[in-house]
């Protein structure tokens, strides 16, 4: 994939599709490095889906055989020089505290570095048509060759200034979200 922000949006709509009520994405830049965390507390894995999960051939869908999300995220961090690693507990393990957390750590200044992209367009699309499902974004850049930054959003919080009458899907809502992080990534000042 072109952008990292399109695999970004892979990844998490595989966190909605496991039925998360939170998904985190979390994008710290720091040096060279560019680590991703996607997190949700979805049904999560059992072992053997796990197991199968970076084989492009393993897939539960059943209208198209290769599942690719996590396959191309693997790969884009590893033409990088960097990894991608999974852990999951599943719902049936664990009532209680199930869920997945992907972590891809890439390497910047590599030529197979993909870039980042529009991650705001990304998050903007995943909370467009999902917007029953909470998500908290954070970005982050410390001794990357620009100013520092940090980027936040948690709809949970939005959520409850809204007061459950107006959907996060509302445009005035997603045009209001759209400039509320363009603004921290202009004005990184009081952070
Ligand atoms: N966050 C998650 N929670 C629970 N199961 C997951 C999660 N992410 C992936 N899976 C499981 O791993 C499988 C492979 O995921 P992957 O994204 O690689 O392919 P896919 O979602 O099946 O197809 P595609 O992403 O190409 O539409 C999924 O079918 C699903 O069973
Ligand atoms: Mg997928």
């Amino acid at each position: 994939m072109k952008e990292l922000s399109l695999n970004i949006l892979d990844i998490t709509e595989n966190s909605v599709k496991a039925g998360a009520s939170v998904t985190s994405i979390i994008v710290e830049e720091k040096g060279n490095t560019l680590t991703l965390t996607i997190e949700d507390d979805g049904k999560g894995m059992s072992e053997e889906i796990l197991r199968g999960v970076t084989d492009p051939f393993y897939t539960t869908r059943t209208t198209r055989k290769v599942g690719l999300g996590l396959p191309l995220l693997k790969l884009a961090a590893e033409q990088s020089g960097g990894e991608m690693s999974i852990q999951s507990t599943s719902i049936e393990d664990d009532p209680e505290n199930h869920g997945t957390k992907v972590t891809a750590k890439f390497y910047k200044d590599s030529i197979d570095f993909t870039p980042l992209g529009d991650v705001v367009s990304t998050v903007l699309t995943l909370i467009q048509g999902h917007p029953d499902t909470d998500f908290y974004f954070r970005h982050s850049s410390e001794d990357s060759g620009q100013q520092d930054f940090s980027v936040e959003l948690d709809t949970r919080e939005l959520r409850e200034v809204l007061g459950g009458d107006v959907p996060l899907n509302d445009y005035e809502v997603i045009k209001w979200i759209e400039g509320y992080l363009s603004e921290q990534y202009q004005d990184p000042g009081d952070i």
